[in-house]
């Protein structure tokens, strides 16, 4: 079966002011073990919404964006993304997660990790071999490594590997992108750039949701900052009262 979707082009339709409601969390509580890692969260994004999570170590991020993604069970509350459930959502959702740990000898290169973003559940492909091709240089493109396409994994630079791993997470013309702790491994000079690729993504209308530990990461990139430990409230941030509200 193919999978018609739209295409990056007009992933997001975003038209600036527009209020579609991408993801919408209300009450979303998780438990693991009986310890709660998640408490009543609740926050609503609107297309094109550039959104950056902050907290300590062990407050929730990850757990929270496998939430979204539909890949743990929540104990109490709703998530609904482009109105419909995570799960039926999934290929809305772009993710590219915590860096995992991978073995760079493995010889894989660019394009066939981009492509890895093809596989639906249970590794179906979403798209015939042109429709793939097609959506991988799409993909490679939008982040600036098209001319990377045939190279090794191994042969590329840290900040090249992460927009690898974003066109992998772009590939099926998401809605909304979610980054857990991209720039980690980045220096200074290569995570502006990268803010730069995200604000360009943006642009187009994608929703983003990043989590980071950089924190200069909302004055360079985002609108909205989150801050989560266990509890989630929303910073105001671009009016410099540091004034605070629960989100
Ligand atoms: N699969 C799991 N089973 C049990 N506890 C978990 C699991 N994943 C995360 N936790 C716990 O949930 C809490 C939140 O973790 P996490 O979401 O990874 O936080 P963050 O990404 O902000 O560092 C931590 O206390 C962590 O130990
Ligand atoms: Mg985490």
């Amino acid at each position: 079966m193919t999978a018609t979707g739209t295409s990056l082009e007009s992933a997001g339709g975003g038209v600036a002011g527009s209020t579609e409601t991408i993801v919408a969390v209300d009450e979303l509580s998780v438990r693991y073990h009986g310890a709660t890692v998640l408490q009543k969260i609740s926050f609503n994004l609107q297309a094109g919404d550039f959104a950056i999570f902050v907290g300590p170590n062990g407050g929730g991020k990850t757990t929270l964006f496998r939430a979204l993604l539909g890949l743990i069970d929540i104990d109490h509350g709703g998530i609904q993304i482009c109105g419909a459930t995570p799960a039926q959502a999934r290929t809305a959702i772009g993710y590219v997660p915590q860096r995992n740990v991978y073995d760079p000898r493995f010889p894989l290169r660019v394009a066939e990790l981009v492509a890895m973003g093809c596989l639906g559940p249970g590794m179906r492909r979403l798209y015939d071999r042109s429709e793939e091709k097609r959506r991988v240089d799409e993909a490679l493109d939008a982040v600036g490594m098209l001319g990377r396409a045939r190279a090794p994994i191994r042969e590329l630079s840290g900040g090249q590997l992460q927009r690898a791993f974003i066109a992998r997470g772009l590939v099926s013309a998401p809605r909304l992108l979610i980054l857990d702790e991209p720039v980690t491994h980045l220096d200074a000079r290569i995570t502006a750039s990268f803010y730069r690729l995200l604000r360009r993504l943006q642009e187009r209308g994608l929703t983003i949701l990043m989590s980071t530990h950089d924190a200069g990461a909302a004055a360079q990139a985002g609108d909205r900052l989150f801050e989560i430990s266990g509890r989630l409230r929303e910073q105001l941030i671009g009016s410099g009262s540091g004034e605070t509200h629960n989100a």
